[in-house]
């Protein structure tokens, strides 16, 4: 089964790991149970589940702790497992996780700068395919402003980094940072998160296709 265990990976931070770890948790809940690994030694998703009325309720299981552990346990019991890789600091750790995943998404700021600084992660995910070559990753774009068509510096960076991009991204929306903030996802926003719902759904629905 495709996308069974994904790895949210970018060893540039502040791209969106964590944001769309756990929306994409969220998705997949609904469709088995989920495990959320947190890898971050920051622990953002271990911050956001502890007040987080999701947890219980909706079957994400957060772990933190050894990841490598986490993930091999994590895939024995439940259906979906989503890694929440740590920035540059630990970029061995990232390249463990990619070769015993079956997915890497990476996401990616609409800036020719913030692609550029991803073309280690993409390196990443070659190394891993040594050991792992079965392993499918995209690029995803974040924090796409409406109706900004992409530029040509930019489209030329994404042609250079190898590796394909899903073909929808994530535009910039409130409802992202809200959700977090509410210990949510955006599923739990109602009308507020209903377009953000589209968006990672569309995510599911490629990622998951065989
Ligand atoms: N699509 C979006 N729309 C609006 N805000 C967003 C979106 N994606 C991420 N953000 C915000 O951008 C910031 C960085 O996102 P996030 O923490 O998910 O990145 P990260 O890659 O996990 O960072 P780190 O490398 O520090 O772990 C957060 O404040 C988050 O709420
Ligand atoms: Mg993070």
């Amino acid at each position: 089964m495709s996308g069974r265990l994904i790895a949210l990976a970018n060893l540039k931070g502040g791209c969106g790991k964590s944001t769309l770890a756990l929306n994409l948790a969220a998705g997949l809940a609904r469709r088995g149970s989920v495990a959320l690994v947190d890898a971050d030694p920051q622990g953002a998703l271990r911050h956001w589940s502890e007040w987080s009325p999701l947890v219980g309720e909706s079957e994400i299981t957060v772990l933190s702790g050894d990841p490598l552990q986490n993930l091999r346990e994590a895939a024995q019991i439940h259906r979906y497992v989503v890694v929440d890789c740590p920035p540059s600091l630990d970029m061995d750790l990232t390249g463990e996780l990619m070769a015993q995943v079956d997915t890497v998404l990476i996401p990616v700021l609409p800036s020719p700068l913030d692609l550029w600084a991803s073309a280690g992660t993409v390196e990443s995910v070659h190394n891993a395919r040594r050991i792992n070559p079965g392993l499918r990753a995209w690029l995803v774009l974040n924090q796409v402003e409406p109706s900004s068509a992409l530029s040509r510096a930019m489209t030329q960076a994404l042609a250079n980094l190898d590796l394909p991009t899903l073909s929808n991204g994530i535009r910039r929306r409130a409802a992202y940072r809200l959700a977090m903030l509410e210990g949510k996802s955006v599923y739990q926003l109602n009308a507020r998160g209903r377009e953000a719902v589209r968006e990672i759904e569309w995510i599911l629905e490629e990622v998951l296709r065989p």
